[in-house]
């Protein structure tokens, strides 16, 4: 028989929405419930992590949370006693992923009763999703949205103790909580949140309602925390926030993005990156931070979305082709040799071609390093998906090759630039495809391939360009 499902919260639009809902720092003392500890000897984890690099740290943090209660990690789904899917909701074709997902762990459940399966992130702070889920796949056992997932040993422990499934999805802003423990992915590259949430409200975007109000961290927890994986040798450190060129704003007290970065910076960590940048905040201030300091990589992610002003005024993005174009201009000035990538979307509600076509053209004056495209996904309540749309999904698909084609021009030359040069390479691991081969990236993320021993994973090692694909370079070690 299934077991009893609670209810304890479940998301509410009117909150998602509120920006004036207070939250606390938390600097809480590490405990775990004494029946989670006794349960969780001898048992394994799997969490299965969807989207973006913020759900890949909340991932980190939850993995830190069950070893402190005694689980232990597990790559096999099969080994696994608890298994978490960690979802994304950005477009449609993610969340059907997750529900495919879903759907194939019931035969996992049906051969081993005692498995738990639990479903969080940004795809379940939508009711809609929770009924579906809890009318549909009954072998998920618990259900926790983007705002209590530190709470994750206490919900585990209830689920154990009261053998029940349980929904507790909260849409208040999760609390800033610090010195929780982390299983990192990575013993060299790390990922460091700077901030939580998004206020900005484009128009198609889902994630300020599904990851709540902007939230800044403080600046002593942040470089506390980058200091402490420079003294355990990291080389690679990414800032982490929707827009952190929003860092800061929060406090009122002067505190800004730029002076967050050079602090960073300071500390020493080979390579420093952050992620996302929206192109109003940038600030001449920051552009000379970037410039100043060679550990920050001259590697700029920069979305636009789109090239066409009515097309960004619909979504909400608060610039136009001119400023966005005058941003890049000033940021490739002061940065030479800089490299800028971006996020498109195309078909956009009842975008023109012509509109379409200022996107192509744009790309072709800013001449991106690479690009995320995407075709437009309704996303549920957002403005966006109240338009009603003319665009033909067979166009959008038309369009969409069109612009990749376009852009592909312009990074191939970038690439084919490489060839005979010798790049600094942060080593990954052995290549996925070739597993004689290694694989790392430059310090303008570029993907490079090339033979070497096992010993050099994590290591900063200097490689000749020999060949350039659209993506991927081949070359050669150089000894020094
Ligand atoms: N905060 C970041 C990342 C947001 S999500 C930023 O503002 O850049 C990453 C990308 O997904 C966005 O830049 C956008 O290009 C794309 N995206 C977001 N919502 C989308 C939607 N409804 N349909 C298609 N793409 C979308
Ligand atoms: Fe979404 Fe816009 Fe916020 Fe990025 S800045 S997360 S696209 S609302
Ligand atoms: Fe997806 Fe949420 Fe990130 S919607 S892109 S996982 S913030």
């Amino acid at each position: 028989m299934a077991k009893k499902c609670e209810f304890k919260s479940l998301p509410d639009s009117n909150l998602e929405r509120r920006r004036n809902l207070s939250f606390d720092f938390l600097y809480p003392e590490f405990e775990v419930p004494k029946y989670l500890k006794e349960f969780a000897q001898g048992k394994k984890y799997f969490i299965f992590t969807f989207g973006c690099q913020a759900n890949h740290r909340d991932s980190e943090i939850m993995g830190g949370l069950l070893e402190k209660a005694g689980f232990s990690q597990t790559f096999s789904e099969k080994d696994a006693d608890l298994i978490i899917l960690n979802t994304c909701a950005v477009r449609e074709n993610a969340e059907q992923k997750v529900f495919g997902k879903i759907g194939n762990l019931l035969h996992l459940k049906k051969s081993k009763p005692e498995l738990l399966i639990g479903v969080c992130g940004c795809m379940v702070q939508q009711k809609h999703i929770i009924e579906y889920i809890n009318e549909k796949f009954k072998h998920v056992d618990l259900i926790f949205g983007t705002h209590n997932s530190t709470d994750l040993l206490l919900l585990l422990n209830d689920v154990i103790t009261k053998r029940i499934r349980l929904i507790d999805v909260k849409s208040i802003p999760g609390d800033i909580v610090e010195n929780l423990p982390s299983s990192r992915e990575s013993k060299f590259k790390a990922f460091v949140n700077i901030s939580y949430g998004c206020d900005k409200f484009c128009t198609y975007c889902i994630v300020p309602y599904t990851r709540g109000k902007e939230r800044s961290r403080k600046m002593k927890d942040i470089l506390d925390e980058v200091q402490e994986l420079k003294n355990n040798s990291y080389k690679e450190v990414t800032l982490l926030g929707q827009n952190v060129n929003a860092y800061g704003k929060d406090f009122n007290d002067g505190t800004t993005f730029a002076k967050l970065l050079e602090e960073v910076a300071k500390i020493g960590i080979p390579r420093v990156r952050f992620l996302t940048s929206h192109p109003w905040d940038f600030s001449s201030e920051l552009i000379e931070v970037i410039a100043k300091y060679d550990n920050i990589m001259k590697y700029i992610h920069l979305p636009v979305q789109s090239g066409s002003d009515e097309i960004l005024h619909l979504m909400g993005r608060r610039y136009t082709r001119d400023q966005y174009i005058a941003l890049a201009k000033e940021i490739k000035t002061k940065i030479p040799d800089v490299a800028l990538t971006t996020d498109i979307i195309v078909g956009f509600p009842n975008e023109t071609y012509e509109q379409f076509l200022d996107t192509v053209s744009l790309c072709r004056e800013v001449h991106y390093d690479s690009a995320f495209t995407f075709i437009y996904s309704p996303r549920n309540n957002t403005p966006a998906a109240k338009i009603k749309d003319n665009v033909p999904s067979a166009e959008k698909v038309k369009r969409f090759k069109e612009l990749v084609k376009a852009l592909e021009e312009d990074i191939t030359k970038h690439s084919e630039n490489m060839i005979g040069k010798v790049y600094d390479i942060l080593v990954e691991g052995p290549s996925e495809k070739n597993p004689e081969m290694l694989s790392g990236y430059t310090e303008k993320n570029k993907l490079v391939h090339f033979k070497g021993g096992i010993n050099l994973v994590g290591q900063i090692v200097k490689v000749k360009i020999l060949e350039s694909h659209t993506y991927s370079m081949i070359g050669e070690l150089v000894n020094e």
